[in-house]
């Protein structure tokens, strides 16, 4: 694990946006596992800007989504299909056809998952970005998560809901499932680059530091991993 420590919100984004540049500088192709959620919205403002000033091309990028809720329409504002392109997707030229994001209004999430799993362990990630719950969860994978779990639908904790909830326009309306990437398929990845900011990520972070590797917190089982990154900001680390 590769610990870099920084000083706030602002410095983690452009530290992980430049390595993401460089990764994409030197595999145009580069395969990507794109996380949502507050965290890295910095990050893709950074990359949308470095796109605009011609330090970085997409053109050749392949995405993927690492989780979704269950079920939503693609068009709602709270999915995160919407929030990928509304933060990056429609901001830069990566191509639609290199996108490979969940349905979200499958009536078969189960052939969805298998679906998902096979076209990434088939064709595995260079580098996924992940934020970390305040539980723990790392894409949807909840605490008490399996290492060797695959690409499933999964019941939300109620931890996840409360948080989360606050973010849809209307409280209720937030499904209570999600289609998520499993530990072992994100362990897969070549590479993995985490980002944590704020005070309510420390007692997560220190588990991820100091912790015991244990399923109770899913982001500790990333120490094993052999090229993991992980960026910080000094709230996060307590
Ligand atoms: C969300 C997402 C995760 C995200 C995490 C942290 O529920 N499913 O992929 O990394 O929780 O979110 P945030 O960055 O908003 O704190």
């Amino acid at each position: 694990m590769i610990l870099i420590k920084v000083k706030n919100y602002s410095e983690l984004s452009k530290r992980a946006a430049d390595i993401l540049t460089s990764e994409i500088t030197t595999k145009p192709n580069l395969k990507i596992g794109f996380a949502t959620g507050q965290t890295p919205i910095g990050l893709y403002k950074e990359l949308v800007k470095a796109y605009k000033n011609k330090k970085v091309n997409f053109s050749k990028v392949k995405g993927f989504d690492i989780d979704e809720y269950y079920p939503i329409e693609r068009k709602n504002f709270d999915s995160y299909y919407y929030y990928l392109h509304k933060n990056l997707f429609n901001k830069v030229n990566i191509k639609k056809s290199n996108l490979h994001l969940f349905d979200s209004e499958t009536k078969n999430p189960k052939k969805e998952c298998l679906n998902y799993e096979k076209t990434i362990v088939k064709n595995p990630a260079d580098i996924i970005i992940l934020g970390v719950g305040t539980n723990g969860h790392i894409a949807f994978n909840e605490p008490y998560s399996k290492f060797n779990s695959k690409t499933r639908i999964i019941e939300l904790t109620k931890e996840t809901i409360q948080r989360n909830s606050k973010l849809f326009k209307n409280k209720k309306d937030m499904p209570k499932k999600a289609l998520t990437i499993g530990i072992k398929t994100i362990m897969q990845s070549k590479k993995i680059l985490l980002l944590a900011s704020g005070k309510h990520k420390s007692e997560a972070i220190s588990h991820l530091i100091k912790g015991k590797i244990n399923s109770k917190w899913p982001v500790t089982y990333l120490r094993k991993h052999k090229n993991f990154i992980v960026i910080v900001d000094k709230p996060a680390l307590g």
